[in-house]
């Protein structure tokens, strides 16, 4: 079988996936002008890849989000498609969450803004079994993260489409669901995927019904979020409105725009879309296990193009 490779780390991806399926014939993929494949293991590829491409049999997608995949007009309809699922991104995710949950509960934030005016004064920590944390979106990565918080020792309410039951979590669905959650949880991460069911989810009403004094944490997609509406949520630049604080790792066009205001506002920390790496380890053996399986016809976990995820 040929697979073609496309991906940032092309020569990385080829070398890992090579040891681990030495029968295979891996190529590195250009935009065009490349050989027939069996099979795509890719990044956000170009249409013209799609194009000349007329013998795929599978597509992997080297990421767990596919939104940018689905949104390729020229991306084939009638063949597999299947994505990364945790491969070791829930828990470097879930440490982002940790950093940022901790950098809420335990005041950070108001200590550097002591900091910056030379003020010794200590804030009574509000123990964690009184720190709610919410979890949009219970995938792979987000279940994970979820169980990560849990075991810290924080009360955690997840939140997903349709019902769940993990242990140790509070899960909600639906609207009601949400709105239930949105009232008990002093930190909210967003791990849902982008689709048109997500856009906004976090909007003015939303953040509204979050408890005075919340934070949110974006790990997930940029376009879960109204920008507009975290800014005003987030008040002036001197006092803090009924969010306190954001830490944003996923925006809607990235790189974020330089004169975005989002860098600038004293109470939003910024990451280059880092929470969750994919390990080149743990995903090349899934990658393998999944080509190998579809080369068998064997059946594979596939994405949902209509739900998007
Ligand atoms: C990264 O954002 C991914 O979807 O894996």
């Amino acid at each position: 079988m040929r697979v073609l490779i496309y991906h940032n780390a092309a020569e990385q991806w080829r070398n890992i996936l090579q040891r681990r399926l030495p029968d295979a014939d891996h190529v590195i993929a250009a935009d065009s002008g490349n050989p027939q494949a069996d099979y795509l293991v890719a990044w956000k590829p170009p249409a013209s890849l799609f194009d000349e491409q007329t013998a795929l049999k599978g597509i992997v997608n080297l990421g767990a989000g596919v939104d940018s995949l689905l949104k390729n007009p020229s991306l084939p309809r009638d063949i597999p498609i299947v994505k990364l699922r945790d491969a070791g991104m829930g828990e470097l995710i879930g440490d982002y969450a940790r950093y940022g949950v901790l950098h809420f509960q335990r005041d950070f934030d108001r200590y550097r803004r002591q900091q910056s005016r030379h003020e010794w004064r200590e804030i009574a920590v509000v123990d964690k079994p009184d720190w709610g944390v919410g979890v949009l979106g219970l995938g792979a990565i987000g279940t994970r993260v979820a169980q990560m918080l849990a075991t810290d020792g924080y009360p955690v309410h997840g939140w997903s489409r349709s019902p769940k039951t993990i242990d140790g979590i509070t899960c909600h669905h639906g609207d009601d669901g949400l709105d239930a959650l949105l009232g008990q949880v002093m930190t909210l991460v967003t791990l849902l995927p982008d689709t048109p069911a997500t856009r906004h989810i976090i909007n003015r009403e939303t953040l509204a019904r979050l408890p005075a004094g919340a934070s949110l944490i974006n790990p997930g997609r940029g376009t879960l979020i109204d920008e507009a509406a975290l800014l005003e949520a987030l008040g002036d630049e001197d006092s803090e409105g009924h969010l306190r604080g954001a830490l944003l790792d996923a925006f809607p066009e990235e790189p974020l725009a330089a004169d975005s205001p989002l860098w600038r506002h004293p109470r939003i920390l910024i990451t280059p879309h880092m929470a969750g790496p994919t390990p080149i380890g743990a995903a090349a053996d899934q990658v393998a296990e999944v080509l190998g399986a579809m080369a068998k016809g064997e059946p594979v976990e596939t994405i949902d193009p209509e739900a998007g995820y």
